[in-house]
């Protein structure tokens, strides 16, 4: 339908230079605004100035969002219109509104469009009385019914003060129904704090750690100054989960590695953070604002499953320095038994229950877990693992780690050759997790996923992020004393995505810019970790997911810099993987 309102009397807005040019207001907004709406509390001048997002389409429904940018001489409340419509001229509108926002709600706006059709793209655009329109986003349901096609842009950990946002102007331009972000969508830390922000000149606003309501809000509204941000939100939908840096480094449910106590009540930080993030993403937001698992149907070609295996019930990761003693030695039985511990929790129970009867209700040919951390086993040998160590704490220190970095190359190297000449070296076989904070960490709640996966025969593809590099590896079943049972076939395969800015091994290990070390460290990695069938471990980028009936295909895109806003866009891998029983691995495309 057009022209929905009826109004008598229609007033054209002004137009007002926005980012890149004046923004024209189409009738159907104006027409939201009648001469009885000159109410003394709203604040009738305003700008748009955080752009437009929309998030959590459904086939028949998703949510638009903008942020007024409040003039508080002129009233506390603002009064804002919005119109969605077929066109991008806004002419064919569908549904058209007006909503009240004020400071209880950091000025956001956040409308839940129903009544719209699947697989459909829409635009959308707000305005106030006597101001500014905002930019026109585009958006699109999700499909129904017999899907052949479903492309998904997945990215995450994007640190404003680490790069410019190259990977997500990249993105606005991808062909994606959807945007996937895993999470890390801002970093809490203050200037020069992680990483130095000085090359770019991107200082973090503000300049502390952010603790508070309103430092977390005045770093959502950094982020969201940025024009890329905004161009990859105003082209298509996201559909987010949050991982650590949306409150604290390595968050679990009561407690983070970066908070400490002189830094006030643990659950009012969270609450906070929580709050801003329902705030500023377009995410539908339920009844209790730290649930955000939750899943879509494309119809019968994917199911997607968003979890949270951050703040909602994960407990407090191990670590390999409670099990040492004064020489470093590590009490195996012990950490081995902790490991095991089936109480211990990624998920929580109420949150897996939700996932598995998800799983087993749907019938789409492929089930995709979008969520933070990886999945993948990524057991290294312990005498890598003690060298690692020794580097990051002398990274943590401040000290020069180059002499260490050049001795793991060296070990790396070692290492790969024993793996081709004698694989059961006990140098080899003698193995740990690497990362504690991944489901590597969760042994027993891995299991839960993966077993429950297998015997629904189901195609399993996980997402994830957290790392700041590239991975791609098949998903075992284990048994109960961790043996991988890789006779049984993969149950599917992870594709874990880069980072948008946040640095990666280049500085941890050392290589920097030099190509030469890093494959070498890629493909060291790749042959000693069993299930791992591709790493990057320098790039920033995103992955491009296409998903058929008959595959689905990963593409690892990166950018060649985050140093200036020139960049160059590139394809450096494309795996793909089939549904079916023993079909399920990884192969080249
Ligand atoms: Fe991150």
């Amino acid at each position: 339908m057009t022209q929905p309102f009826g109004v008598s009397r229609r007033r054209f807005l002004k137009s007002v230079a926005l980012g890149a040019g004046a923004v024209s207001v189409p009738a159907a907004l104006t027409g939201c605004f009648g001469d009885d709406d000159d109410d003394d509390r709203d604040l009738t001048v305003f700008v748009f100035g955080h752009g437009v997002a929309s998030g959590d389409p459904l086939a028949d429904a998703v949510i638009i969002w903008t942020r007024v940018t409040p003039d508080n001489a002129n009233g506390t409340e603002a009064k804002v219109a919005w119109v969605v419509a077929r066109d991008e001229a806004m002419t064919d509108v569908v549904a058209s509104g007006t909503e009240y926002t004020d400071a209880t709600r950091d000025f956001t706006v956040k409308v839940d469009v129903t009544g719209l059709q699947p697989g459909t793209t829409y635009y959308y655009q707000f305005a106030g009385k006597d101001s500014a329109a905002s930019p026109v986003g585009r958006t699109k349901t999700l499909p129904a019914g017999a899907v052949d096609r479903v492309t998904m842009a997945v990215c995450s950990c994007s640190n404003y003060p680490a790069g410019f946002f190259n990977v997500y102007n990249a993105m606005a331009t991808a062909d994606a129904d959807v945007v996937l972000h895993l999470g890390d969508y801002i970093y809490e830390y203050g200037s020069n704090e992680y990483p130095n922000p000085d090359a770019q000149g991107r200082q973090p606003e503000p300049v502390q750690e952010i603790l508070t309501l309103e430092q977390y809000r005045a770093r959502y509204a950094q982020y969201r100054s940025d024009v890329d941000l905004q161009a990859v939100h105003q082209s298509k939908p996201f559909i987010c989960v949050w991982d650590d840096h949306e409150l604290a480094n390595d968050t679990y449910k009561d407690g983070a590695q970066n908070h400490s106590d002189d830094e006030g009540d643990f659950i009012a930080r969270r609450d906070a953070a929580h709050q801003a993030y329902h705030e500023w993403l377009p995410i539908r937001t339920g009844a209790d604002r730290g649930k955000i698992y939750r899943s879509f149907d494309f119809g019968n070609l994917l199911s997607l499953h968003m979890a949270d295996t951050r703040m909602l019930a994960r407990d407090k990761p191990l670590s390999y320095g409670d099990y040492a003693d004064s020489q470093g030695n590590i009490d195996i039985a012990g950490f081995s038994a902790a490991l095991a511990d089936s109480s211990r929790t990624l998920l929580g129970a109420e949150q897996q229950q939700q996932l598995l009867g998800d799983m087993i209700d749907s019938t789409a040919t492929w089930q995709v877990l979008g969520q933070q951390v990886l999945m993948g086993r990524i057991m290294i040998p312990v005498e890598l693992l003690a060298a690692l160590g020794e580097i990051q704490a002398m990274l943590e220190a401040g000290v020069d780690a180059s002499a260490k970095q050049a001795e793991v190359a060296q070990l790396l190297g070692e290492l790969a050759t024993l793996k081709a000449t004698d694989p059961t070296n006990p140098r080899l076989t003698s193995v740990a997790p690497y990362n504690l904070d991944a489901w590597d960490g969760y042994f027993p709640a891995r299991e839960e996923v993966l077993r429950r996966a297998q015997l629904l025969n189901k195609n399993l593809v996980v997402l994830a992020g957290d790392t700041h590099n590239a991975w791609a590896s098949e998903l075992y079943v284990a048994d109960d004393s961790g043996n991988v049972l890789r006779d049984q076939g993969s149950v599917g395969v992870e594709f874990a995505t880069s980072s948008v800015t946040s640095p990666g091994f280049e500085t941890y290990v050392g290589f920097g810019d030099n190509v030469q070390l890093q494959a070498g460290f890629e493909g060291a990695v790749t042959s000693l970790v069993d299930d791992l069938k591709f790493l990057n471990a320098k790039s920033r980028g995103f992955m491009l997911v296409e998903f058929t009936q008959q595959k689905a295909q990963c593409q690892w895109l990166f950018v060649d810099t985050i140093a200036s806003k020139a960049f160059n866009l590139n394809t450096a891998k494309t795996l793909v993987t089939r549904p079916g029983k023993g079909q399920r691995k990884l192969a080249d495309a």
